[in-house]
């Protein structure tokens, strides 16, 4: 952003606020500063950084409200502002949000080093909230600090090689359930009959809202179809938020049957909900085929049942789309109505992850192709009841992805974000690359952030840049994984790899990202030299996939630095092979 002399001051005012608050928004990401270490708890700093983002939800089952909103409504400026899609704060709630949050942070520093009492005494004197209702909060914390400060980790790998049980315990998010600690524990799923909870659907209104708002904002109107990623780790950590969202752009809601376990589905009316009904691709994952079974069947469910209501086409893309291709393909419905795919029986992935990172491929739109290969098995019941588990369905895929306007993935953990692991980009970048080939353009290109209290929609690209400067580039970031040696160089060689991986499935990386990586990581030469001390293959690693960066034409840099590039590529080469 450049802030020219010329701009009219409220202009310039507003630009440097937009700035501020991107500033900001990468200062409060949560960034894991280091690896976990099996059988080591975290250390103090990490366990205060974790016990503020826990206190900053309400939690109604120990009694105990969101600090911020406590701190906010003791101060008298309301309630916590909140990012809600696209909208901006003003500089007054810019401030407020500054207050509040260095509030929070100091009390929670002063619990973690005295006490509840001392915490809540400071929240009183500071910020005038009542002692009885700071207090159980720091209580929870209390619970918290002390279950982070064990670790049960080694005992029970040992425990568990001897065959001896393994208490179980919840598999989720440590912010939204810090019912999983203490760790090392069996992780178990949760029942899929009770997918989505109330709170995840209510929260999936929002977050398809704000989606569907971003679109129309860039688009002028709604998407007709979307293609949507849905994880099974994911929707246990949030008790299913992902299927909820695809139900909401559907326009359905959940429906319990007599035992209480959700099996159906009923509209919403379009009263109600003020928009189209939204045609849904849905691509599941193998582990949520696996766990969800149920909900794989409601889901195709959901598409039929909207697909047969007697609406007009222009309030029911699904409708329109399935009875525009039974008319023109001479298809039966059944088939046009296959919405849910996923791999075939017993199979799971993409493998568009291995083929980027072996560099095993000539044309990008091979990718979109593999993952289409790999995800074209159908999931269901057909117009007769009668269940399809894993038919292969690619010319059913082809001609819904053929459709897609706008591809999406939820992001709801704190731990792992979009360069952290190569399965983002195997799937919400694989399947953008099919749609790219099969729509004849590129679709636009979401992921949510459901994470913090703020809902935000980002364009990937917006993504990819968040990533790249709260922590590929972030000191921070990069000095708490060197101080992993070996496995923390290559980590960053990950991030490189992973960043990568969206110029081979969605060229959604700017020219900066590779040059300033390069800068950082290759040119700084005592940077270069602790990297090739601590890891010298995943160093030289990084270089070259730079270069190919470049030489697959994602990367437009001069030649000057190629060239120091490659004569660094030499010289790590000549310290592998032992002739430096
Ligand atoms: C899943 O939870 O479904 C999942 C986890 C890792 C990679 C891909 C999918
Ligand atoms: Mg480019």
């Amino acid at each position: 952003m450049s802030l020219k002399q010329t701009s009219a001051p409220t202009e310039r005012d507003a630009r440097v606020l937009e700035l501020y608050e991107q500033l900001l928004e990468i200062e409060q990401r949560l960034i894991p500063t280091g690896l976990h270490i099996f059988g080591r708890p975290g250390s103090m700093h990490e366990r205060t950084d974790l016990l503020k983002t826990i206190a900053s939800f309400d939690r109604p089952e120990v009694g105990a409200r969101a600090l911020p909103d406590l701190i906010a409504e003791g101060l008298g400026v309301g309630s916590y502002p909140r990012r809600i899609g696209q909208t901006s704060l003003s500089e007054a709630q810019l401030t407020e949000r500054e207050t509040v949050d260095r509030l929070v942070d100091t009390a929670v520093r002063v619990f973690v080093e005295t006490n509840s009492e001392s915490a809540a005494a400071f929240l009183k004197d500071q910020a005038a909230v009542k002692v009885e209702q700071s207090l159980p909060v720091f209580k929870f914390l209390e619970q918290i600090s002390r279950e982070l400060k064990v670790n049960n980790e080694l005992e029970s790998l040992v425990r568990a090689l001897r065959g001896e049980f393994i208490e179980p315990g919840p598999g989720a998010d440590i912010v939204q359930n810090p019912n999983v600690l203490p760790t090392g524990r069996n992780t178990h799923a949760i029942n899929p009959y009770s997918v989505p909870s109330t709170v995840a659907f209510a929260r999936g209104e929002i977050v398809a809202n704000c989606l569907l708002e971003r679109f129309k904002s860039e688009n002028g109107r709604y998407p007709e179809t979307m293609a949507l990623v849905l994880w099974g780790l994911d929707n246990i950590k949030t008790q299913g938020e992902g299927v909820a969202q695809a139900l909401w752009l559907l326009g359905v809601r959940p429906v319990t049957d007599s035992l209480n376990r959700i099996t159906s589905v009923a509209p919403i009316p379009l009263e109600a909900l003020g928009r189209p009904r939204i045609d849904v691709v849905m691509t599941v994952s193998g582990i949520f085929r696996d766990l969800f079974s149920p909900t794989v069947q409601l889901l195709d469910k959901a598409v039929r049942l909207v697909a047969n209501l007697d609406e007009p086409f222009d309030k029911n893309f699904i409708r329109k789309h399935v009875s525009e291709q039974v008319s023109n393909d001479a298809c039966n419905f059944d088939e046009a109505a296959i919405r849910v795919f996923s791999n075939a029986p017993g199979s799971y992935g993409t493998n568009v992850n291995f083929m980027v990172t072996d560099s095993q491929w000539d044309r990008d739109e091979t990718l979109g192709d593999l993952f289409v290969t790999r995800k074209c098995f159908a999931y269901g019941r057909d117009g007769q009841g009668r269940p399809i588990e894993g038919r292969e369905a690619g010319v059913a895929m082809d001609r819904a992805l053929a459709r897609v306007e706008a591809t999406y993935q939820n992001i709801d953990t704190f731990e792992i974000g979009l360069t952290d692991v190569d399965h983002y980009f195997e799937y919400l970048g694989g399947i953008s690359k099919a749609v790219e080939k099969r729509a004849q353009a590129k679709p636009s290109i979401y992921l949510s952030d459901s994470l913090s209290r703020d809902i935000k929609i980002r364009s990937l690209e917006e993504t990819v840049q968040l990533e790249t400067r709260a922590k590929t580039l972030n000191p921070k970031w990069y000095e708490g994984m060197l101080n992993h040696g070996f496995r923390g160089v290559a980590e960053i060689e990950n991030h490189v790899t992973n960043t990568f991986g969206w110029s081979a499935t969605a060229d959604a990386v700017d020219d900066w990202v590779y040059s300033e990586v390069a800068k950082t990581f290759v040119f700084d030469e005592s940077m270069l030299d602790r990297l090739r001390d601590l890891n010298p293959h995943s160093a030289h690693g990084l270089v070259q996939r730079l270069l190919e960066a470049s030489a697959r034409g994602y990367w437009d840099v001069e030649q000057s630095v190629l060239d120091q590039l490659r004569e660094i590529a030499r010289s790590l080469e000549d310290q592998l092979e032992g002739v430096a």
